[in-house]
């Protein structure tokens, strides 16, 4: 079964996105778990997988990193299983993504599920990332409060915990309906019952990790290696002063290499497209030859994506998961970026091209993308 989401984009971007939380109920009429806790249970024991276990019982808090090998010790109150990435490991469940493919697809983390049993919850918290939790089954109580300068502290060593906070949306979720919340905001989920929710997130990223990438990649590709230069030093009064040129002449210098538009188009398309968690990677076995590939295509066949993968298209420059794609099929790598599922109606003209066959045969081979078969 597909859920369908009902949601007026333009208008939820001008008047709620990264400004305020907002309940969407029934955004999901009829909404389907797409996984049971079982299986969420099962795959938080996958080494690959990354999960959480939090508690909270006679007013303590715990928690705890997985792979989980039983569950047998958790009783029936008081903890909540979080399992980060489903959508690169669950196909059912990465059909609840597709609806978001609206917003940029670089600007997508993944989806979180949380199975929580009654009073199950990880505290009340601040994420740095827009979540849109959409619930499932069960029915939750959820609290936002206002983005004000808050405290947070260590409930334990690997929960960051707020105060308790005056809720401006208060609200029990039925399933199908979805809470959005904006990075700042305090929130905290409550329950009496089992309950799924799922969490589609989007991070930003910060200066901080810009430039630390973009340091990463001029050391790798040996950029900016000329060294500061000053043929026209003059005797200063203070030796032990930079003079404010001086200053300004070392920021240039900075400046000047992200500048450089050829560096830092190929730099941050390969940022853009590092996946944020572990994929699910299975080269094809034995490789297809292109031939095949076509007649596979020619013959109905669709060609599936791998679930996040990031793929991506700055101006006429392409990026498949870190690495720049130099192609002249504009039209064919630009079907690639757009959808996730392609067959000969979507691809068209680009199949004609025997080099971008050869490229998408090679990107088959490496896993990214699969027949449906
Ligand atoms: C949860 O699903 O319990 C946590 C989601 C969140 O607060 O970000
Ligand atoms: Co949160």
């Amino acid at each position: 079964m597909v859920n369908k989401l009902n949601l007026n984009w333009p208008e939820f971007l001008e008047k709620y996105w990264q400004k305020k939380p907002v309940v969407l109920k029934n955004a999901f009429p009829d909404f389907a778990d797409p996984i049971t806790p079982d299986e969420l249970a099962g795959l938080a024991m996958e080494p690959e997988v990354d999960s959480r276990l939090v508690s909270f019982i006679d007013n303590k808090w715990e928690a705890s990193h997985g792979p989980f090998e039983d569950y047998s010790q958790l009783g029936e109150k008081g903890w909540s299983l979080l399992v980060q990435a489903v959508n690169h490991w669950h196909m059912p469940a990465a059909e609840l993504v597709k609806p978001f493919r609206v917003l940029p697809e670089w600007r997508l983390d993944d989806l979180m599920i949380s199975y929580s049993v009654p009073g199950g919850g990880v505290g009340p918290h601040i994420d740095n990332y827009d979540v849109f939790i959409i619930q499932g089954m069960g029915r939750r109580r959820w609290r936002v409060g206002d983005a004000l300068p808050m405290r947070q502290f260590c409930a334990h060593p690997a929960l960051l915990h707020v105060d308790p906070f005056e809720p401006i949306i208060d609200v029990e979720m039925a399933p199908g309906d979805i809470l959005y919340i904006p990075p700042g905001f305090p929130h905290d989920g409550f329950t009496f019952e089992d309950t799924m929710n799922y969490s589609v997130g989007f991070r930003g990223p910060t200066g901080r990790d810009l430039l630390s990438s973009f340091a990463d990649y001029a050391l790798e590709q040996d950029l900016g290696g000329v060294n500061y230069g000053d043929p026209d030093l003059k005797v200063r009064e203070n030796s032990g002063s930079m003079e404010s040129y001086e200053v300004e002449r070392l920021r240039a210098m900075m400046i000047e290499m992200i500048n450089k538009p050829g560096d830092f188009e190929q730099w941050l398309g390969r940022f853009a497209t590092t996946p944020r968690h572990e994929l699910d990677i299975a080269p094809s076995e034995p490789p297809y030859e292109p031939e095949e590939v076509l007649s596979a295509l020619n013959a109905g066949e669709k060609l599936i994506r791998l679930s996040g993968l990031r793929v991506l298209r700055i101006g006429e420059h392409f990026f498949v998961n870190t690495e720049g794609w130099m192609t002249t099929e504009i039209k064919g790598a630009d079907t690639l970026c757009r959808l996730t599922e392609v067959g000969v109606n979507e691809l068209g003209e680009a199949l004609e091209n025997p080099v971008f066959v050869a490229e998408l045969t090679e990107f088959i081979n490496q896993g990214y993308w699969y027949f449906d078969e």
